[in-house]
């Protein structure tokens, strides 16, 4: 079973090292769109047009499954995607609000890029997911998705500066931080520091558990 997974850059890798380390019997072409990095603050069109042409890519190569390793890419594209490729398994990455809500945290921050903060569905998970006494606060983040992309491990103080300036007026007594942005899984620790007593929440985990049960299903089917 071949797998296409793609992101703008290295964000989705962290979802592809999941899905390898939970899935030994799954191959996966990984595509990293930096070119076009960032996605976040793209409009609809540019990034259906980006995100698309990989996704042909996908389906031309008969691969046996598409995951979305991007929340931005995922809140905006994968309903229009879903009608254009109807014979292909999608799976998207979004932000995990239902995980968070779903813990003992009250207070939670979401931390994505414009575009998935600004999108229908995020708002639709909040409304879905929220429980009563409990805060959902969320946080646009203009940059930081290309400051993690073009510096990590180069120049790191880069990185702390975007998010000491993006985080310079928000409460630090939150309970969980959803990073609903894959590039921010490569920056726990940093984020960690501004939030010692959060616990950091991707979903990396639920998406490799469910490319595994759809993988199950193919196989099944093809048997
Ligand atoms: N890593 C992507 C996400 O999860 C996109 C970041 C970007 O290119 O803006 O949203």
């Amino acid at each position: 079973m071949i797998i296409g997974v793609f992101d703008s850059g290295r964000g989705g890798k962290t979802v592809a090292d999941t899905i390898i380390e939970m899935n030994p019997g799954i191959h996966v072409i990984y595509v990293s769109d930096a070119k076009h990095c960032p996605y976040g603050e793209k409009d609809d069109e540019t990034l259906y047009g980006l995100v698309s042409r990989i996704v042909r890519g996908f389906v031309n190569a008969n691969l046996d499954m598409v995951v979305i390793a991007c929340n931005t890419a995922t809140t905006r594209c994968i309903k229009r995607l879903r009608e254009d490729f109807p014979d292909m398994p999608f799976i998207g990455t979004e932000p995990a609000v239902k995980l968070a809500a779903g813990s003992d945290a009250k207070k939670i921050l979401v931390l994505a890029t414009p575009g998935t903060i600004h999108s229908e569905r995020l708002e639709t998970l909040v409304k879905d997911n929220q429980k009563k006494g409990q805060t959902i606060d969320l946080l646009a983040c203009p940059g930081l998705a290309d400051t993690i992309e073009f510096n990590l491990d180069e120049d790191n103080s880069k990185i702390e500066q975007k998010l000491g300036e993006l985080l310079k007026d928000t409460d630090k007594d939150y309970d969980a931080i959803v990073l609903g942005c894959t590039h921010y899984s490569l920056i726990k620790p940093m984020i960690q520091k501004f939030f010692p007593t959060a616990k950091l929440i991707d979903g990396n985990e639920g998406i490799a558990r469910r490319v595994g049960a759809i993988a199950e299903e193919i196989r099944k089917r093809e048997a």
